[in-house]
């Protein structure tokens, strides 16, 4: 017999928590709690979930909420996920990305929970991607070298542990904060604003709905180790733009090719990541939709809104 599990996943208000809360509150086997900073902006209205209000870098507060939820699993998003961001602002960068995900894997070394942690592409420094789970890594941005930190910091952690890294997620949820690369290209696109997109930058870009169903599914198994989720095809970020502006009949004209010299933005980003999904496939039956296919859904769904 399964046994209802209780499930805490942080950054709640995030593009991938709130997919995580959305699907995680529709399965009987879990008990949904959401951490994120500040009030919930999660936009289902859901049953059988739990909002808390909590910064993570607050140790002592954490820690008590943590303590007094006891999850059986801690799925963590959490982080400050804008590379320019963490170049910029290092030191509140190594808190929230390493520090506080230090302070988290205590907690649940001492509950025996299952911990997931989320990681990125840009663990690699993009000279020989797509990327297997067992490639070196090298980060070429502070925000990947956090990552890469958070992740040592899991893996020599003394409970059940998984890291899950992902590339470029695209989505959306009407209560987000801030754009992501979806967002951003279909609103300038129907605002008539000219936007660069790099051309030199090549990504597996990702559905947050498949990436939220196969971190579920490695929790459902308690499967461990690193795992690689993201979309099977490869493309340059211009490329992605083009094929938005397909899926929304938006005009290209608005889209121009840049490179990253020419950007230059104050985070180095890896030129050519991407994922190897063959693991995932394997051991989690991980199919991800194509991108036509995750975009036309996304379409569907949002087409009101954006
Ligand atoms: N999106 C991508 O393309 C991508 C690619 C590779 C890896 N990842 C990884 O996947 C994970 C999820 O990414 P995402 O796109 O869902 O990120 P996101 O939309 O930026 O969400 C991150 C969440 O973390 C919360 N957060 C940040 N600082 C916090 C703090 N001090 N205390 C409590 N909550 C805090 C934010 O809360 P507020 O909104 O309330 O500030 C936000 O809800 C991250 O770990 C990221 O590194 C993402």
């Amino acid at each position: 017999m399964n046994w209802i599990k209780k499930v805490l996943v942080t950054g709640a208000n995030g593009l991938l928590g709130q997919s995580l809360i959305y699907y995680l509150t529709k399965d009987a086997y879990f008990k949904v709690h959401g951490l994120s900073q500040g009030k919930s902006r999660i936009s289902y209205n859901i049953e059988n979930f739990t909002y808390h209000n909590i910064d993570i870098t607050d140790t002592e507060k954490l820690e008590k909420r943590v303590l007094k939820i006891h999850p059986d699993i801690i799925i963590h998003t959490a982080a400050i996920t804008q590379a320019d961001e963490c170049e910029q602002c290092q030191q509140k960068c190594y808190q929230v990305n390493v520090t506080a995900t230090q302070h988290l894997v205590k907690i649940a070394e001492q509950i025996k929970a299952h911990f997931i942690f989320l990681s990125t592409d840009f663990v690699f420094d993009g000279k020989n991607g797509p990327y297997q789970e067992k490639d070196t890594l090298n980060p070429i941005s502070y925000y990947g070298k956090t990552k890469q930190l958070a992740e040592q910091i899991v893996q020599s952690s003394d409970t059940l542990w998984t890291i899950v890294r992902t590339v470029l997620v695209y989505g959306h949820h009407p209560g987000m904060r801030r754009n992501n690369i979806l967002t951003w290209i279909v609103r300038s696109l129907k605002n008539q604003q000219t936007i660069q997109v790099v051309q030199d930058q090549y990504r597996t870009p990702t559905f947050v709905d498949d990436l939220a169903r196969a971190i579920i599914q490695l929790a459902h198994q308690q499967k461990t180790g690193i795992y690689h989720i993201s979309g099977a095809e490869m493309c340059s970020i211009y490329e992605f733009a083009q094929i938005i502006a397909d899926v929304w009949g938006l005009p290209k004209f608005y889209i121009q090719s840049t490179t990253s010299k020419k950007l230059n933005q104050p985070a180095q980003r890896p030129p050519k990541t991407g994922f190897i999904i063959l693991k995932a496939q394997l051991e989690i039956n991980y199919k991800p939709h194509t991108l036509k296919e995750g975009l036309n859904i996304l379409k569907q769904r949002i087409k009101e809104i954006l």
